[in-house]
């Protein structure tokens, strides 16, 4: 079946995981960093062993982002190549961490962003918006911080509040006062949950976290309890199933339980997470959807309807977007 004309949402991806090795190779010699030459072996993607591994090279990647500008060829290179996939809606994580880390002051990264974003709806008619994240491995004062600058420095375009990183690192209730900043402050929120480690994590993050998305989700799948409590409380998953099979949680799209949560009444979703890290792009997951799972063209336009509906833009932006729907 062919997904090309399929209008496609992302509302699962990390802008920093976006960066193809072409556009690092290039942000890297902007700024006068060497990347070791086995990262840059292939020319669309990266290739890591395990989750570790990944996370590793990610940050490495993240580091040849250097200012405003390089944020917004990031973005505007990004929202290029999803347009050409048919997507019409992309909803990113930002990291004010990856960029402080770089030296990029939040304003400036934010700046950069909203130009990049401004640029491709002229460019392509794409609508896009911004989940700011905290990195769990780097702990719940900095995860305040961030939630205060999102605050803070609160722009139209940041529609949420997220979190990324290791999830086996601390317990979601060391993150709670990070996500009530943003929760009071009106920013819909959403965690990483239940993508490394089991439905315990889910469960956690859905009693102490205002959550109204969960990032992957998808090992909810075997606790029957925390399925019904997840249709229940209308929590939407991100699933990124291409993701989950380069970092071998599932062997292989057969295993993989997108189906089975969506049959049993989950709200699920289909992003590429870091799309050149995991040799996918959000067109691909449309594809694989279609080939491997046999989803018509009805449900996978199904399936952009939830990312839109769970988005965490406001609702004159929704409906326009879900009446571009075909
Ligand atoms: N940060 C970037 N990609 C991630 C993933 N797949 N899981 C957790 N944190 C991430
Ligand atoms: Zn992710």
């Amino acid at each position: 079946m062919e997904t090309a004309s399929i209008p496609k949402a992302e509302i699962h991806v990390h802008i920093e995981g976006t960066v193809t090795p072409s556009l690092a190779e290039t942000l890297a010699k902007r700024n006068g960093i060497s990347l070791p030459a086995d990262v840059l072996a292939l020319k669309n993607r990266f290739r890591w062993p395990d989750f570790n591994e990944f996370l590793k090279g990610y940050d490495l990647i993240a580091a040849c982002i250097r200012s405003g500008r390089d944020y917004e060829d990031v973005v505007y290179d990004y929202l290029r190549r999803c347009a050409a996939e048919g997507t019409i809606y992309v909803e990113y994580f930002g990291s004010s961490d990856h960029a402080e880390m770089s030296g990029i002051p939040y304003e400036e990264m934010l700046a950069g962003m909203v130009r990049a974003i401004d640029r491709a709806e002229v460019d392509f008619g794409i609508v896009c918006r911004i989940i700011m994240t905290c990195v769990r491995h780097l702990g719940p004062e900095r995860a305040v911080n961030v939630a205060r600058l999102t605050v803070d420095q609160a722009h139209d375009y940041v529609v949420g509040f997220g979190m990324g990183g290791d999830e086996k690192a601390y317990h979601p209730k060391d993150f709670a006062p990070a996500f009530e900043i943003a929760h009071e402050a009106g920013l819909a929120c959403t965690s990483h949950a239940g993508e490394v480690c089991g439905p315990q994590s889910v469960t956690d993050t859905l009693d102490y976290l205002p959550v109204v998305r969960i990032g992957h989700g998808v090992r909810a799948i075997e606790d029957e309890k925390l399925v019904q409590r997840i249709i229940d409380q209308g929590i939407t998953l991100e699933c990124c199933p291409g993701s989950n099979i380069a970092l071998g949680i599932y062997e292989d799209l057969d295993r993989h339980p997108l189906p089975a949560l969506m049959q049993a009444g989950c709200m699920v979703t289909l992003n590429s997470d870091d799309p050149p890290h995991f040799e996918t792009t959000i067109g691909q997951e449309y594809k694989n959807a279609a080939r491997h799972w046999g989803f018509d063209r009805g449900r996978l336009i199904e399936i952009t309807r939830t990312s839109l509906e769970a988005s965490f833009a406001d609702d004159a932006t929704k409906s326009k977007l879900i009446g571009r729907l075909s």
